[in-house]
């Protein structure tokens, strides 16, 4: 589902079509900043899309996700025997962009080495890479940055480069987070209801004048990101009857009631139990490496635990393996996940979270499963 277009009527989207118009024009450096799941790498998308680069390649690479000693590698290339494995010369991604964009995502995460090679490639655009013993080869590659780091912050506490910032800087696109452009949720719930119910070929669910209330009060810490992947479980979930603010995820109806009050700027704090389902629902980490280790290290308590397991049984409607399926788990990790609940007494009753109207049928049947296990 990349988009097209941006979606929303608010201002702050209108702003934002004009500068991604205003950057395509051009061939100057772009850095994009905003929140996690605010659209970053859509804005990308549509300057490069608009730009007279169309029709070359846009490459992404997201910064990171590539470990520090493979990234001077993808980025710049080697020769053969440059290191162990290098067994033969490959070019990197700035030379494969050539006459195209690089978007060098999550910039704000590279180590202070790979910002001074950066830094060099970005004066003069020469390419050396690893291994070579001269400039192999020159690269008209227009560059896109972007970020959800504080580059300030960083640059204070000396983890960013100044001149690397001020290089980058050259245009600047931010992006509003979701709760500050409310204007824009109608039209975004609109979008993925249909499309979602498209692409699972689903009715398209109705929503109770309630629901469709709070869905827009939300503040979506997630942004657009977050609002997907509710409205892809609403829709596969698939509900009998309208949607009701009861059939809405916990975190949906909890923090938007607790919302500070108007004007305050800031929402409230969710709780610990809170933060760390949505680090895993929301942001896409595992149980395993969200909650896990600081179950270990008796970083959170076991009503954080039973708490975090009742959201998620709450969400499924009791079905642990579609949890699992929440929780960025692999379906084998099944009965590894129930045992660790079970020894640590963490394992909620999932009959108790049943009792809502309009299950499933598909769910009904994986709990059949779990029952006999
Ligand atoms: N204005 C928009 N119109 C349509 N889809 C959007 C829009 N903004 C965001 N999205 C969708 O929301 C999701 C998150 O967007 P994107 O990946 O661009 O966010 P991001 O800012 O790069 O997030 P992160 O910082 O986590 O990488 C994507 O699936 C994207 O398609
Ligand atoms: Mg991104």
């Amino acid at each position: 589902m990349s988009a097209e277009r941006l979606i929303g009527t608010s201002t702050a989207t209108r702003t934002l079509e004009a500068e991604i118009h205003d950057a395509a024009r051009s061939d100057a450096k772009v850095l994009i900043t905003g929140e996690s799941g605010v659209g970053k790498e859509v804005v990308a998308q549509l300057i490069h899309q608009q730009s007279r680069r169309r029709n070359i390649k846009l490459v992404a690479l997201n910064c990171a996700a590539v470990p520090d000693s493979l990234l001077e590698s993808e980025l710049f290339g080697h020769v053969r025997g440059s290191f162990t494995g290098a067994y033969r010369d490959k070019p990197g991604l700035l030379e494969l962009a050539n006459n195209g964009t690089i978007f060098l995502d999550e910039i704000g995460e590279t180590s202070l080495r790979m910002q001074a090679l950066m830094l060099r490639f970005l004066e003069n655009g020469e390419i050396w890479r690893i291994g070579a013993d001269r400039v192999q080869t020159t690269t008209n590659v227009r560059v896109i940055a972007a970020t959800n780091r504080d580059l300030a912050e960083r640059i204070e506490q000396r983890e960013f480069r100044v001149d690397l910032y001020y290089r980058l800087n050259v245009l600047h696109i931010t992006i509003p987070p979701l709760r500050e452009r409310r204007d824009d949720i109608a039209q975004f719930l609109d979008h993925f209801f249909r499309a979602y119910a498209e692409r699972h070929s689903s009715p398209l669910p109705e929503l109770t004048a309630g629901a469709r209330a709070a869905l827009i009060d939300y503040d979506w810490p997630g942004n657009v990101r977050e609002l997907k992947n509710v409205i892809e479980r609403l829709v596969v979930r698939g509900c009998a009857t309208a949607i009701d603010e009861a059939d809405l995820p916990p975190e949906v109806i909890g923090l938007s009631r607790r919302r500070a009050p108007k004007g305050s700027g800031t929402p409230a704090a969710p709780n610990r139990a809170e933060e760390l389902y949505n680090r895993m629902v929301v942001q896409g980490e595992s149980f395993w490496s969200a909650v896990h280790p600081l179950f270990n290290a008796r970083d959170m308590t076991r009503d954080d635990m039973r708490a975090i397991i009742s959201m998620g049984l709450t969400q499924t409607r009791g079905s642990y393996r579609l949890v699992l399926q929440l929780f960025n788990m692999p379906a084998d990790d099944y009965k590894t996940f129930l045992n660790f609940l079970r020894k640590h007494q963490c394992h909620m009753p999932f009959f108790k979270f049943r009792c809502l109207p309009s299950q499933p049928a598909a769910a009904e049947k994986s709990l059949v499963a779990e029952v006999r296990m």
